[in-house]
């Protein structure tokens, strides 16, 4: 298959690129370099053995991309390239709204054109927002908190008003939960520009001593030790379950529109995090409680069901392998440039 990666410099999607690549797959990457690194394209190559196409570009430059949709038969879309931080979004909503609306406009205007029959979106479980009932399934309704998960919500509405009208596309939202870990090369992985907001990247930056200790946002949650239980999944795994949702797109053309949960169905606490990585990594990493973060759920976990019964799909490695792995990324990631 001929796939365009759109966001494919960044974390989940180098990941998914490599894995690509890994299987035969023929990959041009668009990416406008604003949250990622071009070396990236060149670690990519130095894990497959292969080179992707690269276009620097805005998804949102309608000329450039479609240059690039007539240049490459392409067979499918994965579309990542997207603003993620919730905090950012609540300053800066005009910025995120443009962002990561206009871009999949962009994309399925030029699927239309192009005929590419499938577009696989990266969703969030942010879109659940607060919810009580876990496991979470795909039926439960969209409570988004903040601009990002309502741009989340957005797309998702937007893709299926568009399956509806264009019977030709169909449309796969991949709901993440929380993707950590990365690649065990140790080439590739999540490479926050300024002070991580998630949890993972802060514990490596504090147990590397770039950052001095975690601020553990609130223990009084109702849960087993009172800190914020969360899915973890390994970022390949995340990356393995996009090549399953394209398999399952190109089997059935005509699926219309599905959001699939991908997590690995266990929750895990704030300090289960913390004490897994210290063991792996052999150093304790300080850390103080603090008050809740606005906005935080208690609990949230998948249930993962469907895209195991659909795509055949489900997570295989578990959390001591994730904090290896981004335990490596974070020793490594300043020594390949
Ligand atoms: P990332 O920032 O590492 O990757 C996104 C990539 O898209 C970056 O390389 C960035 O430069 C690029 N990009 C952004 N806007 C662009 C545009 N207009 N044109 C071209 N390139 C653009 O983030 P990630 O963690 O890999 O996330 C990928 C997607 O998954 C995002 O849409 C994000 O919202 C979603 N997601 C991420 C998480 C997570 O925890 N990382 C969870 C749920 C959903
Ligand atoms: C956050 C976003 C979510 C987004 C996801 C991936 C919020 C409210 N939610 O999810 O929309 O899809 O990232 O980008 O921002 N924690 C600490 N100290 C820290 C950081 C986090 O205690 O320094 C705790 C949090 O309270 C939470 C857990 O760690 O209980 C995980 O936090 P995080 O990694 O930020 O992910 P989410 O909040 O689940």
């Amino acid at each position: 298959m001929n796939i365009l990666v759109a966001g494919g410099a960044g974390y989940i999607g180098s990941h998914t690129v490599v894995e690509l690549l890994s299987r035969g797959e023929q990959v041009v990457i668009v990416d406008n370099l604003s949250n990622s690194r071009e070396h990236v394209i060149d670690r990519i190559e130095r894990i497959t053995g292969k080179r992707p196409g690269f276009v620097k570009a805005d998804v949102r430059d309608t000329g450039k991309m479609n240059e690039v949709f007539a240049q490459y038969k392409f067979d499918a879309v994965i579309h990542l390239a997207g603003l993620k931080v919730v905090g950012e979004s609540v300053e800066k909503p005009i910025v995120y709204y443009r962002n990561n609306l206009e871009s999949t406009w962009v994309l399925v205007d030029l699927m239309s054109k192009y005929k590419v029959p499938s577009i696989i979106f990266s969703s969030s479980a942010t879109v659940y927002g607060e919810t009580d009932q876990v496991p979470i399934n795909e039926n439960a309704e969209y409570h988004c908190t903040n601009p990002y998960g309502n741009t989340k919500m957005i797309n998702e509405i937007f893709l299926k008003d568009v399956v509806t009208a264009c019977p030709d596309i169909s449309a796969i939202c991949l709901r993440y939960f929380n993707p950590i870990g990365a690649h065990e090369s140790g080439q590739i992985g999540e490479d926050p520009l300024d002070i991580p907001n998630n949890l993972m990247p802060y514990i490596t930056q504090v147990a590397i001593g770039k950052l001095e200790r975690l601020s553990i946002f609130g223990d009084d949650y109702p849960t087993h030790d009172g800190t914020g239980v969360r899915d973890y999944i390994h970022v390949v795994d995340l990356a393995k379950g996009h090549l399953a949702a394209l398999d399952y797109a190109e089997q059935n053309p005509d699926l219309g529109f599905l959001a699939v949960n991908l997590g690995t169905g266990k929750g895990y606490s704030v300090l289960d995090l913390v004490h897994t990585f210290s063991e792996v990594c052999g150093k304790s990493i300080p850390y103080q409680i603090t008050a809740r973060r606005p906005g935080d759920v208690a609990t949230s976990y998948a249930d993962p069901s469907k895209a195991k019964e659909l795509f055949g799909w489900e997570a295989e490695f578990d959390l001591k392998r994730m904090c290896e792995d981004s335990w490596r990324w974070q020793k490594c990631c300043d020594k390949f440039i």
